[in-house]
Formats: structure tokens, C-alpha cells, sequence
């Protein structure tokens, strides 16, 4: 019998079948990649309400495109029943709790692969399946993790600190599902063995803090925070104010650091006991940084971004102009790799927003769909599953199910 979800064919992932129950950002960023990547993703949510992101007015029609929205209650009977149907020829399910929600309720691993033995599970919360009874089953959201992980407290400025936003961790949590989905697919696909996957928002945002901890964990000091934006190891790293806005660089290597010396007219000190010949970052326990720093900040006070931009370019230092988003719209290499793109909503409303990302070259992404209603797929992806009209009647007369 032929399927009643369509799901058009492109992308590298076009063929395999994502089912997915996350609210908010970090979960369902990831299995926007996977319907981003030709993937078809049904979008479970609750039949008693509906994913809280839909109070925001224009984010789901970016983070909720080319999904498929079943609106099911999994853990009644005759849901759980649905459920696990649905799961039969799905290559991934993805779910985003407080901890081990599907296993307290019955619905363990070990179920999931009677019923479907490849089947890759990825387990989203914030301080995972197990551990201690204290956190396993507290909820989190993307401030939490960069908390509880250490990540926050290295962010921010000097005086205060602060949390990366908008919402960091949780799209870091979406890759790291994203990634460690795929390699658990590409090992099912070898074997015929699935896997499931814990992954801890906590533990994501140790590894994205993991830098500077390494010093600290083997002997050393824990690295202060930033100072107005600046590196708080390397000179000539981080933000500096031009006279018309602000841009960053980083002054890393042999050719840039004597390129950069010669231009603010210190080159003498190059080669010397202070700035060793083979020098290639200028650290700030060297007595040489601070009066660099300030002839630094000095020296681009006095010129335009754009002037700075080019000193920077001609001495192959990395640099950008700190953009608004308001220039990134006009902004060239946007326009010429159509960063942007516009899409049409489910009633016919203009959206702007990012493109697909990254650039397939050979089997490219696409968006094909808008982000789609409440329960709208409910009753096509029952069909499928061998639901007459009848018991579909009456799993929405149960309010097991929702018919948008
Ligand atoms: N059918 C039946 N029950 C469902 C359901 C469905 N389709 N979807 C969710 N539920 C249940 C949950 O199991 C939960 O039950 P419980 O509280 O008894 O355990 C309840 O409905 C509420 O669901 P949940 O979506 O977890 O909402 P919440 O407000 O309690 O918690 C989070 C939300 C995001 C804090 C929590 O899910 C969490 O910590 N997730 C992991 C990390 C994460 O993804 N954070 C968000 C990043 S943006």
C-alpha cells in the first residue's frame, strides 16, 4: 500500500524515517536537520496540548518547516499502541525529557527493539537516563546546562558572569543528537544492531567549555573571563572598537604577529628577549601585553571599520565587523550564498529566515514545506498504520489522539 505521508525525494537523507517527541529548541533542532536533510520527520506532540513553542509567533515557521505533526498521547494504551506501530520502520526516534520518562512508563529500549531491532533511540535530557536520584529526573532548559556544566561561570565579563545566548545550549545539544544519531545509523545499517543514545545537555556543554578546565584539571589555574570582550589569555584576540563600530581579530601566527608589530611601529621588540624570534601569539603574561594592548586599542580607534578590515586582510589576520542582523541581509557573501531565504506559512504568510545549512553539493537540502498545524498529519499517518475511519473516530473521541 502506498504511503499517504508524502515526503518528497532530495537530500542526503532522503529514505529514512525520523520520529521525534521534544518540545522547544534543542530536541527538535535536531530532527529539523534531519527533515532539512530529506528526512521525513513526524513531530509527535501531546493530545492534551500542543509543543509550548507554538505561542511564539514567528521561530516555528523556521524551526518547525518540513515536518510531518502528529498529535498523539503516548503513554495511554491504545497511544502507546500507535507508538509503537509508528516505530515498526522508523530508522530514528528521538525524545527530549526529564530523564527516563519513556522507560518509567513502560515504553524501554529493549520494547523498542522487539518491535523494530535497527532502531536508533536518542534520549535528550539534562543530566541523562542515570546517575544520582538528586538530578536524573529534573528538567532543563538551555541556561540549566550552561550552569550545571561549568560553562556559564567562564562566560560573561571579568566583573559578572553571564550565559551565552540566545538559547546556546540547547542548539549544542541539537548537534550532538544530530551527530551521534548518525553514527549509530551508520553502524544499525552494518549490523542490524540499534542503539540508544544518552545524551546529557550537561555533558554537551562540558565539552563546549572544555578548553580552558584542561588547565585547571591538570595542575594549572582556571582562566578568568573576558575583559571587555578581549581573550583572556592572547593579546590582540578578541573585540576592539573602531571609530565608527565594532570588529574582532585574532593576531595568531609568526607572519601576522611581525605584520601587526611592524604596523603599530614596534618591530624592534620582534626577536629580542621580550618577543622571541618564532613568535606566534602574544600571551598575556608576557610584559610586552598590556602596553600592546593599548597601542592596539588606540591604533584601531583611530580608523573606520572598513580600514581596519583591510590592514587586517592585507596581513592575512583574521578579523569581521561585529554585523547587526540587520546587516546581514545586505550583506554580500549572504546574498551570494543565499544565507536568507523565503518561504511561504501554512496560511500563506511571507516568512523570512536562515537557509537550509550546510551545503550539500551533490544531494542539497531543501525547504518543501511549511511548518504545519496542530495535528494536521494525524489522521494520513493513522491511515498508514491501518487505522479505518472508524477507530480513528474513536481515538479522537478518546482524546488519544488530535485531528488538526
Ligand atoms: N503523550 C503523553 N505524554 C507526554 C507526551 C505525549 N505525546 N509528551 C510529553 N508527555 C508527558 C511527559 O512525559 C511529561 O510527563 P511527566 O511530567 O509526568 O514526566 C509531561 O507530559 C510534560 O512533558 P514535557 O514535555 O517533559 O514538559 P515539562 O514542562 O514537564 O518539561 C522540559 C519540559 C523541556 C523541561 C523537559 O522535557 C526536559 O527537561 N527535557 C530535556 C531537555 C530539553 O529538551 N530541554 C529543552 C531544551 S529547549
Amino acid at each position: 500500500m502506498s504511503s499517504k505521508v508524502q515526503t518528497p525525494k532530495f537530500g542526503p537523507l532522503s529514505g529514512m524515517k525520523v520520529v521525534f517527541s521534544a518540545i522547544e529548541i534543542a530536541g527538535p533542532f535536531s530532527a529539523q536537520m534531519f527533515a532539512e536533510w530529506g528526512a521525513e520527520v513526524i513531530w509527535i506532540e501531546h493530545s492534551a496540548y500542543a509543543d509550548t513553542i507554538r505561542v511564539q509567533p514567528n521561530y516555528p515557521e523556521l524551526s518547525r518547516r518540513n515536518l510531518h505533526a502528529l498529535s498523539l498521547n503516548v503513554f495511554s494504551e491504545e497511544g502507546r499502541e500507535v507508538f509503537l506501530k509508528l516505530i515498526e520502520d522508523a530508522d530514528v526516534f528521538i525524545e527530549a525529557s526529564k530523564g527516563p520518562a519513556f522507560a518509567k512508563r513502560g515504553i524501554t529500549d529493549e520494547l523498542l527493539w522487539e518491535k523494530n531491532p535497527k532502531l536508533v533511540v536518542g534520549h535528550l535530557s539534562g543530566f541523562g537516563q542515570y546517575g544520582t536520584e538528586e538530578y536524573t529526573h529534573l528538567a532543563a532548559y538551555n541556561t540549566i546546562a550552561q550552569a550545571f556544566s561549568g560553562y556559564l561561570m567562564q562566560n560573561g565579563d571579568v566583573d559578572q558572569p553571564m550565559p551565552a545566548f540566545p538559547y546556546t545550549a540547547d542548539y549544542m545539544a541539537g548537534f550532538a543528537v544530530t551527530s551521534s544519531v548518525l553514527a549509530a545509523v551508520y553502524n544499525a545499517q552494518k549490523t542490524g544492531q540499534g542503539e540508544s543514545i544518552d545524551i546529557a545537555m550537561y555533558e554537551v556543554m562540558l565539552r563546549v567549555g572544555q578548553y580552558y578546565m584542561m588547565d585547571y584539571l591538570n595542575g594549572g589555574e582556571m582562566c578568568p573571563r573576558m575583559t571587555k570582550g578581549k581573550d583572556p589569555l592572547y593579546c590582540g584576540c578578541g573585540l576592539y572598537k573602531c571609530s565608527d563600530g565594532y570588529i574582532v581579530f585574532e593576531i595568531v601566527g609568526g607572519a601576522q604577529v611581525k605584520a601587526m608589530f611592524t604596523e603599530l611601529g614596534i618591530e624592534h621588540l620582534l626577536g629580542t628577549e621580550e618577543v622571541p624570534e618564532g613568535t606566534q601569539l602574544i600571551a598575556r603574561s608576557m610584559p610586552v601585553a598590556e602596553p600592546l594592548e593599548d597601542k592596539l586599542d588606540s591604533f584601531f580607534l583611530k580608523k573606520t571599520v572598513e580600514e581596519a578590515l583591510a590592514l587586517l586582510a592585507s596581513h592575512k589576520v583574521a578579523g569581521a565587523k561585529v554585523l547587526d542582523v540587520h546587516e546581514l541581509q545586505s550583506n554580500p557573501q549572504y546574498l551570494a550564498r543565499e544565507s536568507f531565504t523565503e518561504w511561504t506559512s501554512q496560511n500563506g504568510k511571507k516568512v523570512k529566515g536562515p537557509n537550509v545549512m550546510p551545503k550539500f553539493k551533490n544531494n542539497p537540502g531543501k525547504i518543501w514545506r511549511a511548518k504545519p498545524s496542530y495535528g494536521k498529519d494525524t489522521k494520513v499517518i493513522l491511515e498508514d498504520l491501518g487505522y479505518s475511519q472508524e477507530e480513528i473516530d474513536g481515538l479522537k473521541e478518546n482524546k488519544i489522539v488530535n485531528i488538526g
